[in-house]
């Protein structure tokens, strides 16, 4: 390095343009691409904001250093800008070139396992093992550009809006949202564990016991479950709870926000989102997360299908199961082989398969043994165009929902493809307050024990438990759970028979959530709050297909960390600090 290095950068390579023709500047940066042509050399250099082409001439005159730079160096080159003989419209910078009068090499590299350009055409592990590479990616760079502005956007948006960003304990208690908890030994009190928080749930309602009326929180949540494409052990929720309020009220400020948030990407998204209740989605989309760019829906053709005096349709009937399905159109797109292809994906979701009607050329056709006038009765009394195909599910009620939603979607796809960048957004609403957890033989809450039931089901509680509504709410966006919330029980007698009908034991209940019940006697006021998943809602905003692609250090799927090669090995000393013994 030649000369005693100062540094200050004015200018972003990817911000210089034709207005900067004839300036001369100096910009930073590191090598994307060098090549050479007729006593030439070309450098795209690269830094967060883009490209900018560097021409290194024949009066440049320190040809050997050129020499010695490779892929992923980081220079500084002072230059002048000039027009370019062949403009590139790709770039930003393309009509541009920095002719270089002096370049200093600020830092080395060997070469790069792979090109932070090309970073989507190798593996993942690679990626993930080199991701301060894989982030120079200029994809990521904006996406990140993007989520640091959003981030900005939802904390001026929640101020104007009078809510109070209130940190909350990371190092806590079991919180109440049923996934397994990242557990942390306290080593002053041996044998005993603090919890990550799953949310921040239990303080954002002690905030409304205290009185701070709005709150929110870009808050970091952690879960030990299963990860998938849209699930990380540790994201990002926007955590906000508000008291005296109706959920019509949070809804307004919620799709206000949204529609702030996309428009940092100059997508325009008109609120009064549109709103369902929970029984009906299921009813209609067999999933209470639809994608609604899918403009297929379910029917019932239970009472339909007894007609047919088939023995697996009446068998499923007569043991109280439900015959749902189907109705697409261009059944002749539906050949042989595809319906063997339907099949076997029923199947692979945990069906048996799907019984397909149509009208071909010979009549009616059916995958069940069937006469073709019933069927042509079939899609008279049903309506059904005769150029339609009907796939029909049957069992259990909930498991040809299922089934029939998993097909919605499968055969689907096409219009997700056609609507990339249609913005579907609906509020799920009146969720059952429980379930029944079969492997546990009780109830569970369906959201989480603090949910509020509907008024009007009050009395239904202990008769009919199963039947009662709950003040609670999802926002659904393209078929992903973008947030979830409720109205919260303020009354410590009813928070007390939710807790008796979830079978937990008054002692239980008092060591699990005994600090909160007593701090529910003291004036809390009615109140009811929502979490947003940051890291969804940003892969939805960059197009992206995993969340990982928004999350600066994500885990893989199988929860490692392969940059720092974490969970890892600790110490004995270390272990023994807190009094650790590991069995296997
Ligand atoms: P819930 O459990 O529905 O509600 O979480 C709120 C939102 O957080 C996002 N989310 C996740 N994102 C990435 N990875 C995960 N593992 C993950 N888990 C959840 C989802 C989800 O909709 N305390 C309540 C909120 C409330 O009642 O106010 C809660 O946490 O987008």
């Amino acid at each position: 390095m030649a000369e005693k290095e100062h540094l200050k950068k004015e200018y972003y390579c990817g911000k210089i343009n034709e207005e900067f023709t004839g300036k001369e500047i100096e910009v930073f940066g590191w090598v994307n691409k060098k090549r050479e042509l007729g006593g030439l050399t070309f450098i795209d250099l690269r830094d967060r904001e883009g490209l900018l082409q560097i021409v290194f001439d024949e009066n440049f005159d320190q040809p050997q250093l050129i020499k010695q730079i490779g892929s992923e160096y980081v220079l500084a080159v002072k230059g002048t800008v000039a027009a370019r003989s062949n403009p590139n419209p790709k770039i930003f910078t393309g009509k541009v070139e920095l002719i270089a009068r002096q370049v200093r090499i600020l830092a080395e590299s060997p070469t790069p396992p792979f090109s932070p350009e090309k970073s989507d055409r190798v593996s993942d592990d690679l990626r993930f093992k080199h991701r301060y590479l894989d982030l120079r990616n200029l994809r990521l760079q904006e996406n990140f550009r993007l989520r640091s502005r959003a981030n900005l956007t939802t904390r001026n948006y929640l101020d104007r809006f009078g809510f109070l960003d209130i940190e909350t304990p990371m190092l806590t208690k079991a919180t109440p949202e049923g996934a397994r908890d990242y557990l942390v030994p306290s080593r002053v009190y041996k044998g005993r564990m603090f919890a990550l928080p799953q949310s921040p749930q239990i303080f954002k309602q002690l905030l409304m016991v205290s009185g701070f009326d709005r709150y929110y929180q870009i808050v970091k949540c952690f879960r030990d479950e299963d990860l998938r494409a849209d699930r990380q052990p540790e994201f990002t929720q926007v955590d906000i709870e508000m008291s005296f309020s109706e959920p019509e009220e949070l809804f307004g400020i919620v799709e206000g926000l949204m529609q702030e948030i996309f428009a940092l990407k100059g997508i325009e998204i008109g609120t009064g989102f549109p709103q369902m209740a929970y029984d009906e989605v299921m009813a209609r989309y067999g999933t209470d997360k639809p994608d609604l760019r899918i403009p297929y829906e379910i029917q019932d053709f239970t009472p339909a299908c007894k007609k047919f005096g088939s023995n697996i349709l009446d068998g499923i009937i007569n043991s109280g199961g439900k015959i749902k399905g189907l109705v697409l159109p261009e059944s002749a797109k539906y050949s042989r082989k595809v319906l063997d292809g339907i099949n076997k994906y029923i199947q692979e979701v945990g069906g048996k398969g799907a019984i397909w009607m149509k009208n071909t050329e010979n009549g009616f056709k059916a995958g069940l043994k069937a006469d073709p006038q019933a069927i042509a009765d079939f899609y008279k009394e049903n309506n059904i165009d005769e150029s339609h195909i009907v796939f029909l599910i049957g069992g259990p009620e909930s498991e040809a929902l299922f089934l029939s939603g998993k097909l919605r979607e499968h055969l689907g796809k096409e219009f997700i493809e056609k609507n990339k960048d249609k913005l579907e957004f609906l509020w799920v609403v009146d969720f059952p307050l429980f379930f029944y957890n079969e492997d546990e033989k009780r109830y569970d809450s369906n959201h989480h024990p603090f949910t509020a039931p509907k008024e009007e089901d009050l009395e239904k509680l202990e008769s009919e438990p199963l039947s009662v509504k709950s003040v609670a709410y999802d926002l659904v966006l393209n078929g992903v759970e973008i947030g979830g919330g409720s109205k919260r029980i303020n009354n410590i007698e009813l928070q007390e028979k939710i807790f008796s009908l979830l079978n937990l034991t008054g002692e239980e209940t008092q060591e699990k959530f005994g600090f909160f019940l007593e701090a529910l006697k003291f004036g809390a006021p009615p109140h009811l709050g929502i979490a947003l998943g940051f890291d969804r809602i940003l892969m939805l905003l960059c197009g992206e297909e995993s969340i990982r692609e928004i999350i600066a250090f994500p885990k893989t799927t199988s929860s490692l960390c392969l940059l720092t090669g974490s969970p890892s090995q600790v110490s004995d000393a270390q272990l023994e600090e807190l009094a650790i013994k590991f069995t296997n």
